[in-house]
């Protein structure tokens, strides 16, 4: 069975989608109505009630569906060249439909599937380059163990669409770099966990410490509370240099991250650069091509220039690990602080070092698996019991 979720509601015809899709057995559900909120991170699906998601909102329904479904279609609007904020937050939603234990796949280190595998494939509207919606496909297809099929557009020709928009961007490609000393950056916390809890936080906070040295001041502002939103937003339009730090979700930006930089106006007053601290969970540079490549195109986007993106993979450990532990994996940050505070972005060479491997050489690979992941998944086993679990991880809920 296909499940066709339409975020973007009356807009496109239910006629026209079942045209488009190759099986004739699909069930369609209007999304862009429904109550669902952001993932937040909290990991209660994978180690405190495995399966079963902490928000209590509409999209339980739809993760029934979806271990039901074979091939899971999305359809969106676009902005800023990729999804939009609404339709990125069902596929963060999808952990569920995963267990925290982690194996190795066709080559990558990947969750293992709770349930099956599950094709993805998506209808957009907008001006995106196709490619970018292809590989995001597939990307996140492979993550649940599934295959792409494949990324259409729902109007118009790319060209036409590109050059009608493109237009719409002011400072599109105007905005040049800046030049003056950075003296104080302001940094925006784009993690949807808690503050408390956030890796990014942590990341960050040992980031500070090469500009504390330096005598460079900052401000941080958190996303993951809705009251910060004003002020970051002012802060970003005020400012000179602002860094968005945040963990990559489902091969991109955060879905609640999203809806806030779709809450920016696409012109601002004086000058900006725009520069990024992306990490996430996987340890490999190429996990986080695709969401550079967004990046890459924002800035232009918001009036901005692009200040390059640091990229560091294996953070997903640090909230589990021991405060002497987690305090080590951070400490690398604290050189990469430094040399914002000198250089003023990330464009050095030293940045693009820092990333570490593209891909593992199979023998890593295999070393890893057969002298790390036994532990690893273990260790996750006794983390959920100190959290009171009393399911298997691999529990299946709703099956
Ligand atoms: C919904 C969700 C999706 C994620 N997707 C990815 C991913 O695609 N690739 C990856 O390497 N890590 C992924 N992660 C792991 C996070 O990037 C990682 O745990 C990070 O350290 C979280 O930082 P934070 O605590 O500041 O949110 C995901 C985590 C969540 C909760």
């Amino acid at each position: 069975m296909d499940l066709v979720l339409n975020t973007i509601g009356a807009s496109v015809d239910n006629d026209m989608i079942c045209a488009l899709l190759p099986n004739k057995e699909v069930e369609i559900i209007d999304t862009s109505n429904m109550k669902i909120a952001h993932c937040m991170g909290c990991n209660q699906c994978w180690l405190k009630t495995p399966g079963i998601c902490a928000i209590k909102d509409d999209y339980e329904d739809i993760l029934k569906k979806l271990i039901q479904a074979e091939n899971l279609w999305l359809v969106s609007d676009t902005h800023f060249g990729f999804l939009s904020h609404k339709c990125k937050r069902l596929m963060d939603r999808i952990m569920p439909m995963l267990n925290m234990t982690l194996g190795f796949r066709d080559g990558w280190m990947r969750h293992d599937l709770r349930y099956h595998a599950l094709n993805i494939g998506l209808l957009y509207k907008g001006a995106v380059e196709q490619s970018m919606m292809e590989d995001w496909c597939k990307r996140t297809a492979a993550n649940i163990g599934g295959q792409s099929l494949g990324a259409i557009a729902l109007s118009d020709t790319f060209e036409q669409l590109r050059n009608s928009q493109l237009s719409t961007f002011p400072l599109l490609r105007g905005a040049g770099g800046i030049n003056s000393q950075l003296t104080h950056l302001v940094i925006i916390n784009g993690s949807p966990r808690v503050e408390k809890f956030s890796n990014t936080d942590k990341i960050v906070h040992s980031f500070v410490k090469g500009l504390d040295e330096a005598g460079i001041t900052w401000e941080l502002h958190n996303l993951s509370n809705h009251n910060e939103w004003d002020a970051a937003r002012e802060a970003f339009l005020t400012h000179e240099r602002t860094l968005i730090a945040f963990p990559l979700y489902v091969e991109c930006v955060p879905g609640l991250m999203l809806e806030f930089l779709e809450t920016l106006p696409a012109e601002r007053k004086q000058q900006g650069e725009l520069s990024f601290l992306l990490h996430g969970g996987m340890d490999e540079g190429n996990e986080y091509r695709l969401c550079e490549r967004f990046l890459k195109g924002l800035p232009a986007q918001l009036g901005c220039s692009y200040g390059g993106t640091l990229i560091h993979g294996g953070s997903f450990l640090i909230r589990t690990s021991k405060p002497e532990m987690a305090a080590k994996m951070v400490a690398p940050y604290v050189k990469m602080g430094r040399l914002f505070a000198q250089k003023g972005n990330f464009l050095a060479p030293e940045a693009a070092k820092f990333t570490g491997a593209e891909q593992y050489p199979w023998l890593i690979r295999k070393l890893i698996s057969l002298a790390f992941l036994a532990k690893i998944n273990k260790g996750f086993e006794q983390f959920a019991q100190g959290w009171g679990c009393t399911r298997p991880l691999n529990d299946k809920p709703y099956s």
